[in-house]
């Protein structure tokens, strides 16, 4: 890499823009200007302004981009991840958050508006990206979250203390069986992809922790599968239950979802893209034994 002592940010941030090109990262230009905000701390508007002067590239600045070039996500570099309104801690271990999991947030705050204290839990909550979003954008709700990975756990207590999240070390199978038929919402993005999908993408498959990824089984439903039963479980009658998957996925899940006889309104909900990456349904009322 030809950065060198003294050069100026223009040109060190348009050499880096070249070398994250090279290495086949999809933003270059971006994530070149993330990692030397990263290190000025001026934020991306200032930034901006800067390069349009003679002010020098910051120290250590070449090493970030070579680890960026390393296809190192740019998250696990700078250590933060931005959800809808939070700034959510991340690293080895833990499931970067993606932007698509935003809608499935805004289908559980729409649901929601006009409750007073809506009971809701995340299952898997990685981050703490789903659950810590409804606790800071939902005043009053009472939120709860369930993470397996000792990892991805220990990720998720240091986001989701300061919102007041309730968070539990369990699998999502069992987990929370004090709580059976009392929450108004269950949510989840569970690992969904099948065995045989390995991601292409050198930040998902050598950075995401697998057990975020693969669903289990040839068509990575077993998880998913698994979130609908303890969604039916967890909630009370009439009780929402919304969960991100692949688009290949969508019709499966309708069908399960329909064939147990547990859910009402199954419906099919888009992305930002249009693709069909969310399910939700409503808990069927339970008829009272005779
Ligand atoms: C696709 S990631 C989603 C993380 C987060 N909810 C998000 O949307 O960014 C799936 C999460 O489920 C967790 N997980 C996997 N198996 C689990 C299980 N049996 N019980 C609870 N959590 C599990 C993984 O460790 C991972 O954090």
């Amino acid at each position: 890499m030809a950065f060198h002592q003294g050069q100026s940010l223009a040109d060190a941030v348009r050499e880096a823009t070249a070398v994250l090109a090279d290495a086949g990262v999809p933003s270059p230009r971006v994530d070149a200007e993330l990692l030397a905000d990263h290190l000025l701390g001026v934020g991306l508007g200032r930034l901006r302004a800067m390069l349009l002067g003679d002010s020098p590239a910051p120290e250590g600045y070449a090493e970030l981009v070579s680890e960026r070039a390393g296809r190192v996500p740019l998250q696990h570099i700078t250590g933060v991840a931005y959800f809808r309104h939070l700034e959510l801690r991340v690293g080895p271990g833990v499931f970067v958050p993606r932007p698509e999991t935003e809608s499935v947030v805004q289908l559980v705050i729409d649901h929601v508006a006009g409750m007073a204290h809506p009971k809701v839990v995340d299952l898997g909550t990685g981050s703490g990206a789903i659950a810590g979003s409804i606790a800071q954008e939902v005043p009053g709700a009472e939120v709860h979250a369930v993470e397996y990975s000792p990892f991805a756990h220990a990720w998720a207590t240091r986001n989701l203390k300061p919102l007041g999240v309730t968070l539990i070390q369990g699998d999502l199978r069992d987990a929370l069986p004090e709580h059976n038929g009392t929450f108004d919402v269950v949510v989840s993005n569970p690992p969904y992809i099948p065995a045989e999908a390995i991601p292409t993408e050198p930040e998902v498959a050598l950075h995401d922790p697998p057990e975020a990824l693969y669903g289990g089984g040839a068509d990575g439903m077993e998880l998913p599968t698994a979130a609908a039963a303890s969604a039916a479980r967890l909630l009370k009658s009439g009780g929402y239950f919304v969960m991100e998957h692949a688009e290949v996925q969508a019709a499966w899940i309708a069908t399960m979802l329909k064939r147990t006889g547990r859910w009402s309104n199954v419906t099919t909900h888009l992305d930002l893209n249009g693709k069909e990456r969310a399910t939700s349904a409503l808990l069927a009322e339970t008829v009272p034994d005779e």
